[in-house]
């Protein structure tokens, strides 16, 4: 088991930016981008700058097509069909405004999404008069109501980091013909993808967290019949008459640099070289039942439902926990609620790292349970 994290792992790790002085164990809150993608950013940012009018106004829209088709094909998608924007929850904002809620109209999501995102929909469901209804993932659908208008699923859940079966899910919600948005901003690069497959209207993704592109880079997948009704984050020239369309809409936003979009097909042959999939789930798992084993705590979930990154229920309190991890150990890890920690597994994640945390934990657990 040593040898596989061995050698070849460590300069993979070097390839990175992370300190090294860091067990860094957090990539899902993230990402992180290694230094060849980061150059590749760079470079496009000094050639804007080198001539701002031809790179903006010339060059920009032919080669932003070229990185949205990298990624739609990566992604399973139609190059058209999905609008870059820079990060998951600009996506599902965009997608929650374009369904129109009507007063009475009910959102149905699991009680696993994303806070943020959370919100988002509180928000957009308060102004409109509609009603923002959570339920656990295993039995949502019995929670759909005569009100009901969207349902909302995260593809990887943030506190929990669990894998949801969102094809399903999507199939019965589209059979109820409610309208379906994925978030998936934890899942390219994460799992295999087939957007088209999944078969949503909306999917929301991010390219910066395991894709490992430049922060700032997402994407809005949209069915095309959806298209009509997205708007951009600002109305600005893609709203002229001659040129009105759901990519002139979204992707003509003012003056700004699109240098991290212009990266993503970096990252994904980034990926495509380097990534371990196998490897990766499996040190997670293996993590995973280590830290269940040390702690006394029972697992939160299935194992198949683990992937790249596994939540763990710890003793005492986590957010406790995670200063003292970070303060006397440089272990970056989150805590989840008072209760959770989540590891992360990304392609740099050496057995060496886990094996910290373990030691690091069981030396605060022993500290915490002798006798004062
Ligand atoms: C499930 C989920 N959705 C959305 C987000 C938001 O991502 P971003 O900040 O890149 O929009 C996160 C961030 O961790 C997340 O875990």
């Amino acid at each position: 088991m040593q040898q596989r994290y061995g050698h070849r792992r460590t300069e993979l790790k070097e390839l990175f930016s992370l300190d090294p002085e860091v067990t860094f164990l957090n990539h899902g809150s993230f990402g992180a981008c290694p230094r060849p993608v980061f150059e590749v950013y760079q470079r496009w940012q000094r050639e804007l700058e080198r001539e701002p009018v031809e790179f903006i106004i010339r060059r920009l829209p032919d080669l932003l097509a070229e990185a949205r088709a990298a990624l739609a094909e990566y992604v399973g998608a139609q190059a058209d069909d999905l609008t870059f924007v820079p990060n998951a929850g600009t996506g599902v904002n965009m997608a929650a405004r374009a369904v129109d809620l009507q007063p009475g109209d009910e959102v149905l999501a699991t009680d696993l999404e994303y806070g943020a995102l959370n919100f988002t929909w509180e928000w957009v469901c308060a102004r409109a008069g509609a009603r923002y209804v959570r339920a656990p993932w295993d039995e949502l659908l019995e929670h759909v109501s005569d009100r009901t208008r969207v349902l909302y699923v995260s593809h990887i859940t943030s506190e929990t980091a669990l894998l949801l079966p969102v094809e399903e899910l999507v199939e019965r919600g589209r059979e109820l013909g409610l309208v379906t948005i994925v978030d998936g901003a934890h899942a390219p690069a994460h799992v295999p993808l087939d957007i088209e497959a999944i078969g949503a209207d909306f999917y929301a993704g991010n390219c910066h967290k395991w894709m490992c592109a430049p922060k700032g880079s997402g994407f809005l997948w949209v069915r095309p019949e959806w298209q009509e009704r997205v708007d951009g984050a600002i109305v600005s020239w893609g709203y002229a008459d001659d040129a009105n369309t759901f990519l002139s809409r979204t992707e003509l936003q003012g003056s700004r640099d699109s240098s991290a979009y212009l990266s993503v097909p970096a990252a994904i042959d980034f990926v495509r070289e380097h990534d371990d999939a196998e490897r990766c789930v499996a040190l997670a798992r293996e993590a995973r039942r280590e830290l269940c084993a040390l702690t006394g705590e029972e697992p939160i979930a299935p194992e198949h439902m683990v992937q790249r990154m596994a939540s763990f229920r710890v003793p005492g309190d986590a957010h406790e926990l995670q200063r003292r991890l970070w303060d006397e150990h440089r272990i970056e890890i989150p805590a989840m609620r008072n209760e959770l920690m989540r590891i992360s597994v990304a392609m740099y994640t050496e057995r060496e790292d886990v094996e910290r945390l373990l030691d690091a934990l069981a030396r605060r657990l022993r500290t915490s349970r002798s006798p004062a």
